[in-house]
C-alpha cells in the first residue's frame, strides 16, 4: 500500500495498542486529511471518554509509542487532542517513485468474485432513451472497474427482446417487406418503425387479430415466426452496437442475455414457487405475496409470475435472471444497473428469490440505482418538439459541439486532427457529464458546459493528458524512458505526488462502492495538481538535469495515473488536443 493513510493507520494502531493494553488492539485511528498538516489523527478524543483521561494526554501517550521515524518529519499535538503529522518530502518521494515502478500505479489485485452485471438493458425496435445511456455508461465503468480489480465480470445486456409487442412488429415488418425502407428504421430510427406498427394495431382491425396470432405462433415456437423475429431482432443489435462503438462501451453480441433467453425457465420458475407453497392463486393470476409489501389502502402488493391469461411478464423474467446468474454463473456479487424507480420491483424480486432459496446469503445483491437525465426545463430530458431522444442524434450532437471548441482553439489542430479528436473529445465530454454525478442523483444535460474545456470535465482532464504527452514530445522521450526517481521538493510537487498515492485507494472505493463518480472527482484533482505543478515547476527547462529528470519522471507517472483511470471510465485520451 502507498497512500499515506495506508501506510500510517496500522501504525497509529500500534502504538495505541502499545500505548494502553492489548484490549485496545484493531482500535480506528481516525485518520482524516489536516488543514494544517498532511494526516489528523483524531482517535485521541474518542479514547480519552473510554479511558478517563485527558485527550492531550492520551495524545501524548500514543505520540511517545508512534514510530513513524522515516516516513513523518513532524508530528504535534494540536487542539484538544489532535495529531498533526507532516510526511516527510524524501518519504512522500520514494513512495511515488514506488508507484511509478508499479504497473498496476498501486492498485491493489483483489480476491476474484464472479460479478455479473446487467446493465444497458435496450429494448428491440425501440429507441433508446438517455437514461438507457446512463445505466450503459456507467455500468461499463464498474464493469471495467471491478475486472481491473481483478474479478470475474460477466456482462449481462437484459434486451427487451419478447413478449407482446412482437407480434405486432413482426407483422408489421411483414407488411412493409423485410427489406424496404420501413424495415430499415429498425436500424436508424426505431421509434419510427415501433410507433407505425402500433398506428396498425390500433387502426385496423384485422392487423391486430393477425398480430395476436403472431405472438401466439412466437411464443409457441413455430419456426417460421422465429427467423423473422431473429432477423429483427439482429437489426436492433446493429443499431445498439453502432451507438456502443461510438460511445466506446465494451458490450458485444457476446453478451447479450435479453429476456428471450429466459422463455424456457419461465414455466419451472412458477412450478418451483408453487410447490415450495410461495406463489398462490389470486383472481386468477399467480401472486407472491411478501411480507410488508403492501400497495394502497393497505392492500398487500402482489408480485405476478403468471398472469390470467397465462402468460408471464417483467417480474417473471428477472426472477429467472436471479436463478440463472446464481445457479449457472455461479456468481458471488451481482449488480442490477437499472433506473431508480425500478428499486420496489427488483427488491420483491430478490425477497422472492430468498424464499425460493435461489439467492442464498452470502451472495450480495446490488441495485445500482440510475437517476434521471433531465433538461433545461428539469423535467426528463426530451426533444424541443417534445418527441423522444434520438441517441443517435446526441451523439451527433455532441460531436459538433466538440468540434466547435476544437475549431476554436488557438493555434489551432491541423483538419485531419480535428476530425479524429471531435468524437473522442464528445464522448469523453458525455460519459464524463454523466459519470462524475452520484449515478442515482438527477442531473441536467447541458452539452455547452459538457464539452468545455475548463471546469470539471471530461475535455479537462483529457487536455491536461494532451499537455503531459506534449511534453514528451518536445523532449523527444517517450514516457516509459523517464524512470528517475520521483521528487516532492517544492509544494506544487509535493501535492502532485500525494495526489498519485491516492490511486489505489480510490479505484478500490469505486469497487467497493460502486460510485464511479468518486474516480472522476480524483482525475480532476490529479489534473489541477498537475496544472499547479505545470505553472510553477519548469520541466524541460529545469534548473538543472537532475531536477528535469525528476520532474520527466513525475509527468509520466501523472500521465499514466490519468490515462488508465479515464480508461477506467470508458474515456480515451487523444495525443493532442
Ligand atoms: N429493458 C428494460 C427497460 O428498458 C430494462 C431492463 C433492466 N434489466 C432487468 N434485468 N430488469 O426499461
Amino acid at each position: 500500500m502507498l497512500s499515506p493513510e495506508s501506510v500510517l493507520a496500522p501504525l497509529v494502531s500500534a502504538a495505541i495498542e502499545q500505548a494502553f493494553g492489548p484490549e485496545l488492539r484493531g482500535t480506528d485511528p481516525v485518520l482524516r486529511p489536516s488543514q494544517y498538516a498532511d494526516v489528523q489523527v483524531n482517535a485521541a478524543l474518542a479514547l480519552a471518554k473510554r479511558l478517563g483521561l485527558p485527550p492531550r494526554e492520551v495524545a501524548a501517550r500514543i505520540v511517545e509509542h508512534l514510530e513513524v521515524g522515516g516516513i513523518c518529519d513532524d508530528v504535534e499535538i494540536s487542539g484538544p487532542g489532535f495529531l498533526n503529522l507532516t510526511l516527510g518530502d524524501d518519504w512522500i518521494g520514494a513512495q511515488a517513485t514506488a508507484l511509478a515502478a508499479d504497473p498496476r500505479l498501486g492498485v491493489p489485485v483483489e480476491e476474484a468474485q464472479v460479478v455479473p452485471i446487467d446493465y444497458s438493458a435496450p429494448n428491440v425496435a425501440k429507441e433508446m432513451h438517455v437514461g438507457h445511456l446512463r445505466t450503459t455508461v456507467v455500468g461499463d465503468a464498474l464493469a471495467r472497474t471491478l475486472e481491473h480489480l481483478g474479478h470475474h465480470v460477466v456482462r449481462q445486456n437484459h434486451i427487451g427482446d419478447w413478449g407482446t409487442p412482437f407480434g405486432m412488429l413482426i407483422e408489421h415488418l411483414l407488411d412493409v417487406g423485410e427489406d424496404s425502407p420501413a424495415a430499415a428504421l429498425v436500424e436508424t430510427d426505431p421509434n419510427a418503425f415501433y410507433q407505425a406498427a402500433r398506428a396498425e394495431f390500433e387502426g385496423d382491425e384485422g392487423f391486430a387479430t393477425r398480430a395476436r396470432a403472431r405472438v401466439v405462433a412466437l411464443q409457441s415456437g413455430d419456426e417460421a415466426t422465429l427467423v423473422v423475429w431473429r432477423r429483427l431482432v439482429a437489426r436492433s443489435q446493429n443499431y445498439f452496437n453502432t451507438i456502443y462503438r461510438r460511445l466506446g462501451v465494451t458490450l458485444t453480441d457476446a453478451d447479450l442475455a435479453g429476456e428471450s433467453t429466459y422463455d424456457h425457465d419461465l414455466a419451472a420458475v412458477c412450478a418451483e414457487l408453487v410447490e415450495a407453497g410461495i406463489a398462490v392463486e389470486s383472481d386468477g393470476a399467480l401472486c407472491v405475496f411478501l411480507d410488508g409489501y403492501t400497495g394502497r389502502e393497505g392492500k398487500p402488493l402482489p408480485l405476478i409470475v403468471r398472469k390470467s391469461d397465462g402468460g408471464y411478464g417483467y417480474a417473471t423474467t428477472d426472477l429467472a435472471t436471479v436463478r440463472h446468474r446464481v445457479r449457472t454463473l455461479h456468481a458471488d456479487r451481482m449488480l442490477y444497473v437499472i433506473g431508480a424507480p425500478q428499486s420496489l420491483h427488483l427488491e420483491m424480486v430478490w425477497a422472492t428469490a430468498r424464499l425460493a432459496g435461489w439467492l442464498p446469503d452470502d451472495v450480495e445483491v446490488v441495485h445500482v440505482k440510475i437517476g434521471n437525465v433531465l433538461g433545461d426545463d428539469r423535467k426528463i430530458l426530451r426533444t424541443r418538439s417534445g418527441a423522444p431522444l434520438r441517441l443517435m442524434s446526441l451523439l451527433d450532437e455532441a460531436v459538433a459541439a466538440a468540434r466547435g471548441v476544437l475549431d476554436e482553439q488557438q493555434p489551432p489542430l491541423d483538419e485531419a486532427t480535428r476530425e479524429v479528436v471531435a468524437p473522442q473529445v464528445a464522448m469523453a465530454a458525455v460519459k464524463y457529464a454523466d459519470l462524475s454525478v452520484a449515478h442515482d442523483s438527477e442531473y441536467v444535460f447541458d452539452l455547452a458546459r459538457m464539452v468545455a474545456p475548463t471546469g470539471n470535465t471530461g475535455p479537462y482532464i483529457q487536455y491536461a493528458a494532451a499537455r503531459l504527452h506534449s511534453i514528451f514530445r518536445t523532449a523527444g522521450l517517450s514516457p516509459a524512458e523517464a524512470t528517475a526517481p520521483l521528487r516532492a521538493d517544492s509544494p506544487a510537487e509535493r501535492a502532485l505526488c500525494l495526489a498519485l498515492l491516492e490511486h489505489g485507494n480510490v479505484v478500490t472505493a469505486v469497487g467497493l462502492t460502486l460510485e464511479p463518480h468518486r474516480l472522476c472527482a480524483y482525475l480532476f484533482d490529479l489534473a489541477q495538481a498537475f496544472s499547479q505543478f505545470y505553472e510553477h515547476c519548469p520541466v524541460l527547462k529545469a534548473p538543472d538535469e537532475e531536477t528535469r529528470d525528476a520532474r520527466l519522471a513525475l509527468c509520466a507517472a501523472t500521465l499514466r495515473v490519468m490515462v488508465s483511470g479515464l480508461d477506467l471510465l470508458g474515456i480515451e485520451s487523444p495525443e493532442r488536443m
